[in-house]
């Protein structure tokens, strides 16, 4: 068995501003920690790279593999920025325990555990920042989803919660600290979702009615600046209204779907301070902020109204 690399890359769930970041507005998003993605490279001195994703039974030979091939897409990205060859010598394997196309960042966690394995191959681990592997997974972001704002591939490579602003050419990105540590349940409608179908269509009617979409970016902007103050202050039960209006927002943006109001009106009725749909959605997560006394009840909540699985995950 030739060297082994390993590394892996956290989800994420967005707390603000999801869709109105991609028009410019602030955003606030935080990792998942427990929830990640892996990846694994073998040296295996062979002329090609095995690319490998045994959890959806794929395999492909470097060499052979489409421009849309998304492992493939990661290697070209890293060969580009460390110009250094890595068409030979290894295989990559990838796993995640990330529910894909569910908005919880599962696509761009995976090119960063596997941007962070090519660069321990390359010996090149400690030498590039956060920032700088942020910034690849970017680019891999735009090969598949168009107009992404960057916000996922930042806070997953930072794996803090972060504020965020889409900016050119260098977004603003400010890592910060809840004063007190936040408690989520997200709960997963079991609904798959592509980001870039929703993003697409968010743009489409954001072009036929800009004034009734530059009013509602305008208020989910608002909201993100809110829930930072709140979240600064430790003022939770504030962070929790603040969530429930986004929502609101986020129906009216037509971006939430039934499953996902479901959820939400159950997560509030067994006891949680807020509930949102979290990333791009009509599918995908909720989250709900709550306490050590209304964890469990929310949890069975959504459990009882069909949520298909529900994480816990703390902020802080
Ligand atoms: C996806 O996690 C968040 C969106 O705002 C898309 C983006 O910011 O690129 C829906």
């Amino acid at each position: 068995m030739g060297i082994v690399y390993t590394a892996s890359a956290p989800g994420k769930v967005i707390l603000f501003g999801e869709h109105a970041v991609v028009y410019g507005r602030p955003a606030l998003a935080a990792p998942v920690i427990h929830l990640r993605a892996r990846a694994e490279i073998e040296e295996t001195g062979a002329p090609d790279v095995l690319l490998r994703a045994p959890d959806v039974g794929r395999s492909a030979y470097l060499s052979r593999t489409h421009a849309d091939n998304p492992l493939a897409a990661v290697v070209r990205v890293v060969e580009g920025r460390c110009g250094r060859s890595l068409s030979a010598g290894y295989s990559l394997s990838v796993t995640s325990a990330i529910p894909i196309a569910s908005g919880l960042g599962s696509g761009a966690a995976i090119s960063i555990a596997v941007i962070r394995a090519l660069l321990q191959y390359l010996g090149l681990a400690d030498s590039v920042s956060r920032e700088a592997v942020s910034e690849m997974a970017y680019e891999v972001e735009r090969l598949h989803h168009g107009t992404p704002s960057g916000i996922d591939n930042t806070v997953i490579a930072y794996e803090r919660p972060v504020y965020f602003v889409r900016r050119d050419p260098e977004p603003q990105i400010e890592t910060f600290h809840p004063a007190r540590p936040l408690r989520l349940i997200i709960g997963d409608t079991g609904v798959r979702s592509a980001t870039k179908d929703v993003v697409g269509d968010v743009r489409r009617r954001w072009e036929r009615e800009r004034e009734g979409f530059e009013v509602i970016f305008d208020a989910c902007g608002r909201l993100a600046e809110a829930g930072r103050t709140a979240l600064l202050a430790g003022d939770i039960e504030s962070v929790g209204e603040l969530m429930n209006e986004n929502h609101a927002w986020l129906q009216q943006m037509t971006v939430s779907s039934a499953p996902l109001d479901n959820l939400v009106a159950a997560a509030r009725a067994a006891g949680a301070l807020g509930a949102k749909l979290s990333g791009a959605g009509r599918g995908g997560n909720m989250i709900a902020l709550v306490t050590d006394e209304t964890e469990e009840a929310v949890s069975a909540g959504l459990l009882a109204v069909g949520a298909m699985r529900v994480f816990k995950s703390d902020v802080g």
